[in-house]
């Protein structure tokens, strides 16, 4: 499935370069190096290998379902067993659903995808990435519950209660009518506090995060109804470039790029839809919170890494630890 790359070009990895800011940012990248190309479906990956090889770039593609931790640590050591020269990685790979589901191990899909999948990647990758690569993680500012347009669109900010239970699809109290919003929100306090926990934990390395801004017509929603959907492709992405705090994929996709190959910038910085930095939740912004999502979230991981293989024994006795069994035969609300 792999080929090598063209000696000694820099390589970029990006997850979710198969559609919306993921695509956008891959094709800028490929102008600068070679791209990795994480993504679940392999025809995809390779329609997307194709076009940047047609421009006269170069791509590789692994195949990595990021909500699937047994297929992230596949991916991961692919990825190493290339041996390319990394200069970077993009956690960009997300959903959001608004009727929240269960991945196959019976976790909240949204907090396995967007938080788990990445963190995973994101710590089996760090040995292997040179002095002063930088690892970015596309955020939102719906995790902040003061931010205004966030609010009125229905989300209520993150709602971390702990890793475990965000595992559960469990959220503190008070938060949006649709628990799916609140995962995703959740989901993005917590890539927020891995980059500004990660960034003062390996300070030979660089952590940034980007809020993309708003792009109607991304696939982010999928689950949202046709006229939904509908409406952010055909009224409201027009009206995208004037409005503040929105984007459109090109757009995000040029300032995600160049948040990753600005060499001059620092690190454990977030930047907003322009490329200036902003500041997160004031939550998302405390040092000891950060500590508690990262140390959460390893602990989590490793329990399930002492794990023989899913589908096993072993991991029922864990999703019955966590209460998973229960909750999954709530999983339709
Ligand atoms: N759009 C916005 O308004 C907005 C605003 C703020 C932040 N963001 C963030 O921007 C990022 C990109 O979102 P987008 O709007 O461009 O959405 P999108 O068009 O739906 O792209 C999402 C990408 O993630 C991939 N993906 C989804 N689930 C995956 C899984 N289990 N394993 C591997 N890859 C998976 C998708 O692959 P497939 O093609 O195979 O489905 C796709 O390539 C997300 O992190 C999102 O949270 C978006």
């Amino acid at each position: 499935m792999t080929q090598a790359s063209p000696e000694g070009r820099t390589a970029y990895i990006i997850t979710g370069p198969t559609s919306g800011i993921g695509l956008s940012t891959a094709l800028e990248l490929a102008k600068d190096g070679t791209v990795v190309l994480v993504g679940r479906d392999q025809a995809k990956l390779g329609q997307v290998r194709e076009s940047i090889e047609r421009a006269g770039g170069h791509a590789v593609p692994v195949v990595c379902d990021l909500s699937d931790l047994a297929s992230v640590r596949r991916a991961a050591a692919e990825i190493i067993a290339l041996r390319l020269p990394l200069a970077g990685l993009v956690n960009n790979a997300g959903i959001m659903e608004l009727h929240a589901t269960k991945n196959a191990q019976g976790w909240d899909a949204t907090f396995a995808t967007d938080h788990l999948g990445p963190f995973a990647l994101t710590e089996a990758l760090v040995p292997h990435l040179p002095d002063d690569a930088n690892v970015v993680f596309v955020c939102s500012g719906v995790e902040d519950p003061e931010r205004k347009p966030a609010v009125v669109a229905g989300f209520r900010g993150g709602r971390y209660i702990s890793a475990e239970a965000s595992a559960r699809g469990e959220w503190k109290p008070g938060g949006s009518t649709h628990p799916g919003l609140d995962a995703y929100a959740t989901s993005k306090q917590c890539n927020l506090a891995t980059v500004l926990a990660f960034a003062r934990e390996t300070p030979r390395l660089r952590f940034n995060a980007v809020e993309p801004g708003f792009s109607p017509a991304t696939g982010l929603s999928r689950d949202a109804n046709v006229i939904l959907r509908a409406l952010g492709k055909y009224v409201l992405s027009p009206l995208a470039p004037f409005i503040k705090y929105w984007s459109t994929p090109a757009r995000a996709g040029k300032v995600v790029a160049n948040v990753l190959l600005n060499k001059s910038g620092g690190t454990g910085v977030y930047y907003d839809e322009e490329g200036r930095p902003m500041l997160g939740s004031t939550l998302a912004r405390d040092p000891e919170f950060q500590d508690r999502v990262v140390a959460e979230t390893r602990a989590l991981l490793s329990t399930v890494s002492a794990l023989p293989s899913p589908g096993g024994g072993a991991v029922l006795a864990w999703l019955g630890g966590l209460g998973c069994g229960i909750l999954a035969a709530c999983s339709g609300t």
